[in-house]
């Protein structure tokens, strides 16, 4: 039981880079289930979520061995089309197997996740594009078992809201269907056009990737390939706030920051000073940021996964900003444990009015999911005194070397145990 204990009042100054992204790598080695043999990926990061998903894959029959950052995944012929319930609550993306083992296999078994520190989460839309493509599904003692008698034959499916997950486990399964797959309104993050580079390298024929209608054309088979992770937006958006915060200046290297355009405006929005190059980007903290109101959307709107760092510098605004939360019910929990460091903050519905304060003041917090861990740990880079992090797994399944990171930038942050 880990914490992390950070100092506040230095300015960060330097440079870090960032590596592969979470929300892709995770979906990248699933799909490798799609094709028996010998894949590795590149610029992975050494975070906990890849380990667990890891374990999925292993529970599944395929070896999973790490290389400094290269993965190395072997898989096999047969697979074991299953993920108990054990290894999908620690690791909820484990949902995305079920399109690849139902391609593969023609059946599959999935504990249903339920719900997590962000809400409830259904999966009622992942299931409606795969029954579209053949499947057939039934809630068994918690599982969700389907079943594709028939094989999986493409379809035209419209999705209601471009949901992540539902969008891989579409393409993931249509990728070896029978046929022309028309996926209306899918997500359009970078993490799933990098998807699509990695399945098209596999000898997928998949077009409109980053729009809104994809088209896939199944193929017989697909093969193994090496394949280089995209940079992690979301680790380099922390970083850059981490800086503005700090009222100090951060240049994040290896990253791409046209994929964080609409973060990178609002920043910019608050006083800070950005500037840009194609795989790089630095910023400049104000003394004390301007208010801005805000709402998250799916991409190429204001990433949700970015909304608890921004609100730990809007806390330290001169003056009020509202935050429209639009993805998730449960995504303002963390604020409560803002509010004990002195932060001014009304919730309503999905609103959020932060009143900056010129200062907040250090104090134990629990961090309640990824990246409102990393939010808290930003707010204590500027508030008064020791602010004491608990609860730092849920960190860990996010960045590789945060701590670390944040030190080498001159922050005064120690992980201890508790
Ligand atoms: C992924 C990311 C997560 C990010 C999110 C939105 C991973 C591992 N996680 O999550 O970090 O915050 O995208 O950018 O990549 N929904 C339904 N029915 C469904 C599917 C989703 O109602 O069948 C709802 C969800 O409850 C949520 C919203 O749609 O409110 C967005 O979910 P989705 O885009 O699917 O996110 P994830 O893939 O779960």
């Amino acid at each position: 039981m880990d914490q992390i204990v950070v100092t506040g009042g230095t300015r960060l100054e330097g440079s870090v880079p960032v590596l592969g992204a979470k929300n892709a790598v995770l979906k990248q080695m699933v799909a490798m289930l799609l094709a028996p043999g010998s894949h590795r990926l590149t610029n992975v990061p050494g975070i906990l979520d890849v380990e667990l998903m890891g374990r999925v894959l292993d529970h599944i029959g395929a070896e999973c061995k790490p290389d400094g950052h290269d993965l190395i995944v072997e898989i096999p012929d047969d697979l074991r089309p299953e993920a108990p319930l054990e290894l999908v609550r620690q690791m909820r993306a484990s949902i995305i197997v079920l399109g690849p083992l139902l391609a593969r296999n023609g059946t599959a078994s999935v504990a249903f996740p339920g719900g997590d520190d962000l809400g409830a989460r259904p999966i009622d839309m992942h299931l409606a594009g795969l029954r579209a493509l053949g499947a057939e599904f039934e809630l068994e003692h918690g599982t969700v078992v389907g079943r594709a008698p028939n094989g999986l034959t493409g379809a035209e499916i419209d999705l209601e809201f471009p949901s992540v997950g539902a969008t891989e486990n579409i393409l993931l399964a249509a990728v070896l269907a029978r046929g022309e797959t028309v996926l209306g309104n899918p997500a359009r993050e970078p993490e799933i056009q990098d998807l699509v580079v990695q399945l098209t390298a596999m000898g997928a024929d998949i077009t409109g990737a980053g729009t809104s209608r994809m088209v896939i054309r199944g193929v017989g088979e697909l093969h193994p390939v090496d394949h280089r992770v995209v940079p992690d937006r979301l680790e380099a958006g922390t970083y850059a706030i981490a800086g503005a915060i700090s009222r100090g200046r951060v240049r994040v290297d290896h990253c791409l920051p046209d994929h964080l355009r609409m973060e990178l405006k609002k920043l910019a929005e608050t006083g800070c000073e950005v500037k840009r190059g194609d795989d790089w980007f630095e910023v400049e903290g104000p003394d004390r940021p301007r208010p801005i109101d805000f709402a998250t959307l799916p991409f190429p709107g204001f990433a949700t996964d970015m909304q608890p760092q921004m609100v730990a510098l809007l806390a330290f605004g001169n003056g009020t900003s509202v935050v429209t939360e639009n993805l998730y019910d449960a995504r303002f929990r963390y604020l409560g444990e803002l509010m004990r460091m002195g932060a001014d903050v009304t919730t309503e519905w999905q609103h959020a009015v932060i009143r900056g304060s010129e200062r907040l003041s250090g104090c134990p917090v629990l961090a309640p999911d990824i990246r409102a861990g990393a939010a808290l740990v930003l707010a204590g880079l500027r508030a008064d005194g020791y602010t004491i992090v608990s609860d730092i797994q849920h960190i860990d399944r996010g960045y590789e070397g945060f701590v670390d990171r944040l030190a080498s930038l001159g922050a005064v942050i120690e992980r201890r145990s508790a």
